[in-house]
């Protein structure tokens, strides 16, 4: 159930979009959304994700903030009625008033609702600030698992765990008070989580994530790695995505999606905001998430520049005066525009095929590689573009030496023989055959320095 979620969410949003979001009893007027391909959240159902934003609850009495809303989003983050210091004021005392009246317009109106989130050290209410040792971490299980438990079924994914990574080279955890419970504080947490709301997505989230060769980006991917390796239950990372000049967009943004998705858990954007709301930098994310099969949606960090957390950088899709931004034509578009994404969901599908498999040809025509490097220091990212000749191939295999000191640490998309020397690369079960002239993509990480790579490719 849990892997149908969010596809659940968008084609609700889609059927929504389609009926002309006149569901019976739904008080859908003016603010209902509009066609398919017309709205963010319609057109980014169209392709299988969804499109929210941070939702304060206190402006949910302004209706030029309201008309926005209820016209172009079908995801809902509360950007502070879910934290820890708003739902258990005093300890054991639980108060989701205002977290209720969000989830209610968002849930009323056909949109879902992504819950933030259940621990973080910041946003503590005073009593938990000055705990610590194992008094702190069973009032932190308990918070986990009342305000989960109260939520049970009406949000699609929560944020469990907000921002544990420390900034900076060490690539390690943020000192804390939650930190300084002990380090399975993050696994503890997301058991909790899962017992309390077997149906939620559970996910990590985090911010300056997203420069795959920074050390928090890879602090967070190994962990992700070592909690998928030991049955942690985790479904998926948020990227919180705050760009601005200290923390720019990179390109190698999608690789980080990609990579955390090969990891077997669904990624989102998840706090989306651009300082200047460049519109070739947003429409580059939106074309990131939608090459990456398992970005399932796209949350920006409030509606109108004025509602963000950030106003002076003007971040947003929309002016203060409700009216859209170059940006939100820009976002629109790529999600228009998007093409299906070639990586493959890991989960099985839920409904078995039902034309028989057609068997492929043998590939005649040969496959050609090519390889880039994202080199830094003590470290690359290569990633090799396996292109088919003249004729469709049904397999590849991929030869590539790498230099003296250079050590493959892990791998996507690829099974691989050897990680020093001579290395051997060969198709995984969904991407090896490959169409004439046709390309897909796999990619390593390793230690040491890449020099020149010269990769061959021999098909079957
Ligand atoms: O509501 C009170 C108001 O009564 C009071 O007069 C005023 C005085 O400062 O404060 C108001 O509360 C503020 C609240 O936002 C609502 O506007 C808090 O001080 C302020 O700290 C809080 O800031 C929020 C911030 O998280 C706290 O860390 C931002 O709105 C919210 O956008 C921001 O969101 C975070 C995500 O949760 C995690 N990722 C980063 C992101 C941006 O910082």
């Amino acid at each position: 159930m849990r892997s149908t979620r969010w596809k659940a969410a968008s084609r609700a949003a889609l059927a929504l979009a389609g009926a002309g979001a006149l569901a019976a009893g739904m008080a859908l007027t003016a603010t209902a959304p509009a066609a398919a391909g017309t709205t963010l959240g319609a057109s980014a159902a169209e392709k299988g994700r969804y499109f929210g934003t941070a939702v304060a609850g206190f402006k949910l009495s302004d209706s030029a903030y309201t008309t926005i809303l209820n016209r172009e989003f079908n995801m809902v983050t509360a950007e502070n009625e879910m934290k820890m210091n708003a739902t258990e004021p005093q300890q054991n005392q639980f108060s989701y008033g205002a977290a209720d009246q969000i989830v209610n317009h968002a849930r009323s109106r056909g949109m879902s609702v992504r819950g933030h989130t259940l621990a973080w050290h910041s946003q503590q209410p005073g009593w938990m600030e000055s705990m610590s040792g194992s008094a702190l971490r069973q009032a932190m299980l308990n918070h986990v698992t009342q305000v989960a438990t109260h939520f049970r079924g009406q949000v699609v994914a929560w944020d469990v765990v907000n921002e544990a990574f420390a900034d900076g080279s060490s690539g390690g955890r943020r000192d804390s008070n939650l930190q300084r419970t002990g380090n399975d504080w993050i696994e503890a947490a997301f058991r909790a989580a899962r017992a309390a709301d077997p149906g939620a997505k559970l996910c990590y989230n985090d911010y300056n994530t997203d420069n795959w060769t920074h050390a928090k980006t890879q602090g967070v991917y190994n962990m992700v790695r070592d909690f998928k390796a030991r049955g942690v239950p985790i479904d998926c990372v948020g990227f919180q995505s705050h760009f601005n000049n200290e923390s720019p967009y990179v390109s190698n943004y999608r690789t980080t999606l990609s990579s955390f998705a090969a990891l077997g858990v669904d990624v989102q954007i998840t706090e989306l905001d651009i300082q200047g709301a460049s519109a070739n930098t947003y429409r580059s994310v939106v074309e990131d998430c939608l090459a990456v099969a398992r970005c399932n949606g796209i949350t920006v960090w409030g509606i109108r520049d004025s509602d963000s957390w950030r106003a002076s950088q003007t971040p947003l899709l929309f002016n203060n005066n409700g009216s859209k931004k170059p940006a939100y034509d820009a976002v629109l578009a790529a999600l228009n525009n998007g093409t299906t994404p070639t990586d493959p969901p890991t989960d099985p599908p839920t409904d078995p095929p039902t034309d028989p498999p057609t068997t492929p040809p043998p590939g005649s025509g040969g496959c050609t590689a090519t390889v880039s490097v994202n080199q830094w220091t003590g470290g690359f990212v290569a990633t090799v573009k396996v292109t088919a000749g003249s004729s469709a191939i049904s397999g590849w295999t991929i030869g590539i030496g790498l230099p003296s000191g250079a050590t493959v640490t892990n791998a996507w998309n690829a099974n691989r023989s050897g990680n020093t020397g001579t290395t051997n690369w060969t198709n995984v079960a969904y991407n090896g055959r490959v169409g004439a002239g046709q390309s897909t993509e796999y990619g390593f990480q390793a230690n040491g320095t890449a020099g020149s790579l010269s990769p061959t490719c021999s098909a079957s």
